[in-house]
C-alpha cells in the first residue's frame, strides 16, 4: 500500500431532519448567506421554503444564486462571486447536487481571490483562502458534498476541468436521503453509474494489498447493484434512498482511494464528453465503462476484474479469469441497461465526427502509469466502441 495523509474534517449531519441543524451550523461563520440552487427542483419539492423559513425564523439574511446549470459554468462561478463581494456575505449555503455544490466550492476560492474562475481553475496553485461552505445534498452522485473537488466547464474552450484544494471541502453537509424521493428516475440512474465509476477508478489499481479499501468500495458496488433498483421502482423507498445516499459520499470522500496510486481514466474521458456535448455525467462514465473494460481485458488485468464479477455479479469463479471478467463485463453493462441508461453514444447525441479530437483532448502522459495503460489510440477505439452497442 501507498503511504497516504487522509483529512474528512466536513461534518456530516446524515437521516431524516437534520436540516433542523442548519442555522447553528451557518451562524458559526455568521448571518449573511450566499444561497445557491439550481434549475427549481427544490422550490417544487418545498426544500427551499423550509430552507429561506429557517433562515427567517433565526435572523438570517440572504442573497440568491439560482439557476445553476447541470455541469456548472464558469460565468456562474464569477457571477456568484461578484454577489459575495458586493453584499460582503459570510458563507455560502450550496442546495442542490454536485453541481450547486462544485458550482459554490468554485465560488468560494473566486470571491476571495484577485483572479476569476477560469483561471483559480486551472492554476489551482493559486487559490489563497476560502468563503466557509455548507451544503444541503438533493441527489446521491458525485460525493462533492464531503471533498475537496469541484468540476466546472467553459463552453467558451470545449474544457471541463475537475481542481480542488483543501479549503474546497465543505464545513457540514446535511444529508436527507428523504431529499432524493423527487430526484427523476433518469437522474437516479446516472447518479449510480457515477459512484459505481467512482469506486472503479480506484479499485482496478497497482497497489493489490489494500484490503480494507477494497472491501469498502465492495460494499459501495453491492449497495448500488442492490438499491438502486429498488429507488426506480419506489422512489420514496427510505432504506434504498439512504444507502444510495451514504454510498455516494464514500464514493468519494477519499476513503476508498487512499493508499492506491490512483490515475482515473474513465472520468477524464467523460469530462471531455460532456465538455464538447453537454451530455449528463453519469450516462457518458455508463456508457464508456463496460468498453473500457473489455478493452484492457489481458491476462494481466482478468484476476482483478474476476474478483470484481464474482463478488458483485455472482459469477461462477470456477472459470477462467478472462472467461469470468467477460462476464462480469457483460452483467455491468446489462445492469446499467436495466436501469435505464442510454448504451450508446448515439443515444446521448454524439456522433463520430469529433471522436479524434475528444480522444487527443483526454489523452495524458499519466495513462501510461496506471493499472491498464493507455494511448490516445486506445481511447479513440474506445469511444469508437461506444457507438454500437455491446
Ligand atoms: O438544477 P435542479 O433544478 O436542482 O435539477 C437537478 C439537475 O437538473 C436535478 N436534481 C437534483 N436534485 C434533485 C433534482 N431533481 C429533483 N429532485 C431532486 N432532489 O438533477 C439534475 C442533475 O443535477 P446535478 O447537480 O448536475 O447532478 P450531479 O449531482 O450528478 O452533479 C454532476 C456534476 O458534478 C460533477 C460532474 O462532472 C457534473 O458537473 N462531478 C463532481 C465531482 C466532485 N465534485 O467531486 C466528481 C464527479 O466525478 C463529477 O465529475
Ligand atoms: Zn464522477
Amino acid at each position: 500500500m501507498e503511504n497516504f495523509e487522509l483529512k474528512l474534517p466536513t461534518e456530516i449531519y446524515f437521516g431524516k431532519g437534520q436540516i433542523v441543524h442548519l442555522p447553528e451550523l451557518v451562524k458559526r461563520s455568521g448571518r449573511r448567506v450566499l444561497l445557491t440552487y439550481g434549475g427549481g427542483s427544490i422550490k417544487k419539492s418545498g426544500l427551499y421554503d423550509q430552507v429561506t423559513t429557517l433562515f427567517k425564523e433565526n435572523d438570517i439574511e440572504w442573497v440568491e444564486l439560482s439557476g445553476i446549470d447541470p455541469n456548472p459554468r464558469k460565468e456562474s462561478v464569477d457571477a456568484g462571486a461578484q454577489l459575495v463581494r458586493e453584499h460582503d456575505l459570510d458563507c455560502i449555503v450550496a442546495v442542490g447536487g454536485g453541481s450547486v455544490i462544485d458550482c459554490s466550492k468554485a465560488i468560494s476560492v473566486t470571491c476571495k481571490s484577485e483572479y476569476d474562475c477560469w483561471t483559480l481553475v486551472t492554476h489551482p496553485e493559486l487559490i489563497g483562502e476560502a468563503l466557509p461552505i455548507y451544503t444541503v445534498l438533493t441527489m446521491s452522485a458525485t460525493g462533492s458534498e464531503m471533498n475537496w473537488g469541484a468540476v466546472i466547464t467553459n463552453l467558451d474552450t470545449n474544457e471541463k476541468l475537475g481542481f480542488r484544494n483543501d479549503v474546497m471541502r465543505p464545513k457540514a453537509s446535511i444529508c436527507d436521503p428523504t431529499y432524493t424521493y423527487t430526484v427523476p428516475a433518469y437522474q437516479t440512474a446516472c447518479g449510480c453509474a457515477d459512484i459505481m465509476s467512482h469506486v472503479f477508478e480506484s479499485y482496478f489499481d497497482q497497489v493489490k494489498d489494500a484490503d480494507i479499501q477494497d472491501g469498502l468500495a465492495e460494499s459501495i458496488l453491492k449497495a448500488c447493484v442492490k438499491y438502486v433498483p429498488i429507488a426506480l421502482k419506489e422512489p420514496d423507498n427510505y432504506s434504498a434512498r439512504a444507502n444510495i445516499m451514504w454510498a455516494s459520499t464514500n464514493g468519494l470522500n477519499g476513503l476508498t482511494g487512499v493508499g492506491k496510486v490512483k490515475i482515473w481514466v474513465c472520468h477524464p474521458m467523460e469530462h471531455v464528453l460532456s465538455a464538447h456535448y453537454d451530455i449528463t455525467h453519469g450516462a457518458g462514465l455508463a456508457i464508456l465503462t463496460p468498453r473500457w473494460m473489455k478493452h484492457i481485458l489481458n491476462e494481466k488485468t482478468a484476476p482483478q476484474l474476476k474478483r470484481f464479477a464474482c463478488e458483485i455479479f455472482h459469477v461462477n469463479s470456477s472459470l477462467s479469469d478472462i472467461e469470468a471478467a467477460k462476464e462480469g463485463i457483460k452483467k455491468l453493462y446489462d445492469f446499467f441497461v436495466s436501469i435505464g441508461l442510454p448504451m450508446t453514444l448515439e443515444k446521448v447525441g454524439i456522433d463520430d465526427k469529433k471522436l479524434k479530437e475528444m480522444a487527443h483532448q483526454a489523452y495524458k502522459d499519466d495513462f501510461q502509469k496506471t493499472w491498464a495503460p493507455l494511448t490516445e489510440q486506445d481511447i479513440y477505439e474506445i469511444y469508437c466502441d461506444c457507438l454500437v452497442e455491446m
